[in-house]
């Protein structure tokens, strides 16, 4: 009988994700999942492995690649998202890398529309209200929030999940406006309004959604000048990458009420926050659960080995080859 082929699992994955795994490979189960392997830890979990699966916080840098043994073939993440990995790096050591897009569309989707209504809601505020056994009771003026339903929605990046959140949007009575690199077919987008800018789409939105990757292009897309642009007393939400936001520029629009409120999934430097965030009552913040139900993390893990069994088990080119 032929040896498995290596796994090294840079994370802890959902049971029936590990079972499969293990069925296929030898498996490296991951030493810790939190914080996640880094550096030399992950190069050293790594040796002796033909494949490597990693996910957001294993950060896969160009040393860490430079330095993973021969015998690594391949980088599966268990996420959309691939900024965690140095794709140049990859490239030049002729290393395989995948991600899992589509299953976790809908989950994502639906944590913005959260983001949306617990921001512009105060959802965070009645929550903590409640835990603190403060309320004394229903008034008029108690709490008041941000309307949702008939207003405009801006979504930037009109991919997969900008498009389901419109989806969901729509189901509001929002109207949507987007902005992406082209002009999308009707057909895709049904009738929400194109705007070729950033700067073109922001005057429109009452709320303003991100599900743009994380690129240098993309980082600090929200600065101080593009807030300025939103209508006063608009809503943010970002659960794409903590990067996409100038922390500080948002910070100093909630204060002024420039935002009316954000509701952030996604931080810069995770797990770390800025304290300004914490500080303010009008955000809404959760920490990165996105993906977080167990269908989309098992069907994540699901996509990641059929990916790494492409590549391990079959020699042939796996279905989510990013690099
Ligand atoms: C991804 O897959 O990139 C997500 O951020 C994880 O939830």
């Amino acid at each position: 009988m032929t040896a498995k082929p290596v796994l090294a699992l840079a994370r802890t994955l959902p049971d029936d994700v590990e079972a499969r795994a293990a069925r296929d490979y030898d498996v490296r189960a991951a030493p810790v999942d939190t914080p996640a392997l880094g550096g030399e830890a992950l190069v050293a979990h790594a040796d002796g492995a033909d494949g490597l699966l990693v996910a957001p916080g294993n950060a896969v840098t160009a040393e860490v690649i430079q330095a993973l043994p021969d015998c690594v073939r391949v980088i599966a993440t268990f996420s959309v998202g691939f900024d965690h990995i140095d794709l140049d790096a990859a490239r030049a050591r002729g290393l395989i890398v995948t991600n899992t897009p589509d299953v976790l569309t809908d989950a994502t989707a639906d944590i913005a529309m959260l983001c949306m209504l617990g921001a512009a809601r105060r959802a965070g505020e009645g929550e903590a209200m409640m835990r603190a056994g403060e309320w004394i009771g229903w008034a008029p003026t108690q709490m008041m929030g941000v309307q949702v339903t008939g207003k405009r929605l801006g979504i930037i990046g009109m991919g997969r999940i900008g498009r389901a959140v419109a989806k969901r949007a729509r189901a509001f009575d929002m109207t949507i406006h987007y902005q992406d690199s082209k002009k999308l077919d009707t057909a895709v987008v049904g009738d929400a309004i194109y705007h070729a800018t950033v700067e073109d789409l922001l005057p429109h939105c009452d709320f303003v959604s991100l599900h743009c990757p994380a690129t240098p292009e993309t980082t600090k897309l929200m600065n101080a000048e593009r807030l300025a642009l939103l209508p006063k007393g608009a809503v943010l939400v970002n659960t794409a990458r903590g990067t996409v936001v100038d922390d500080e520029a948002v910070i100093a629009a909630l204060k002024s009420g420039q935002l009316a409120a954000a509701g952030l999934d996604v931080f810069t430097g995770e797990p770390n926050v800025h304290p300004g965030y914490r500080d303010q009552p009008n955000t809404f913040l959760l920490p990165h659960l996105g993906s977080a139900t167990i269908e989309t993390r098992n069907a994540m893990g699901f996509r990641a080995l059929d990916n790494l069994d492409a590549v391990l088990l079959r020699g042939e080119a796996p279905g989510d080859r990013v690099v």
